[in-house]
């Protein structure tokens, strides 16, 4: 049976980085499973959530809100259970917790080289809008 919940560091932290390293790959220090599960939790805001089968991780999704726009992160499917309706059971489901607090719009970034997951989100009501993505490193906090 499948289920879409909330994350509980103790049950499920060892099968979400592994889901995450199987579907990602990392690359960068910064974008580190363990990391970004402790930055995360360590914010309370209740959004990150994994699909379960039978107990065990294979979706997620991580949220933000910061009271201007949503953004969705870590959208993943286990290679295994894609394409029956998991993805978009996720993202609706990150949109719903955003929309609860009050989020009127959500973005999303994808990875130059992944340009195909824009059908995904396309299915789901997102489009390409015109702009260009920039980032800094705050080497101090990593
Ligand atoms: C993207 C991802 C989460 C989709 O999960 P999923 O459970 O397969 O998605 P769904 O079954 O809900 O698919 C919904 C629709 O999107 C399409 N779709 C799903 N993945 C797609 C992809 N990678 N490229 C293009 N279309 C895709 C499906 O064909 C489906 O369309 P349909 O209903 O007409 O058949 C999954 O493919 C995945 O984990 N990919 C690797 C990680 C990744 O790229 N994440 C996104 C980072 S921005």
């Amino acid at each position: 049976m499948i289920t879409i919940t909330s994350y509980i560091d103790a049950v499920h932290r060892s099968q979400l980085m592994g889901l995450w390293e199987a579907v990602f790959g990392y690359d960068t220090a910064h974008n580190s499973p363990g990391l970004a599960i402790d930055k995360k939790l360590a914010l309370a805001d209740g959004l990150l959530f994994v699909a379960l089968i039978d107990g065990c991780v294979v979706g997620s999704v991580m949220a933000g809100y910061d009271g201007h726009r949503g953004w969705l992160y870590s959208v993943a499917v286990d290679a295994a259970q894609q394409k029956q309706g998991l993805g978009s059971a996720l993202v609706r489901h990150a949109e719903a917790a955003l929309a609860e607090r009050g989020c009127m719009k959500v973005n999303l970034q994808v990875r130059t080289g992944n340009e195909a997951v824009t059908a995904f989100y396309e299915s789901l009501g997102y489009r390409v809008e015109p702009r260009v993505s920039m980032g800094k490193l705050i080497p101090d906090n990593f």
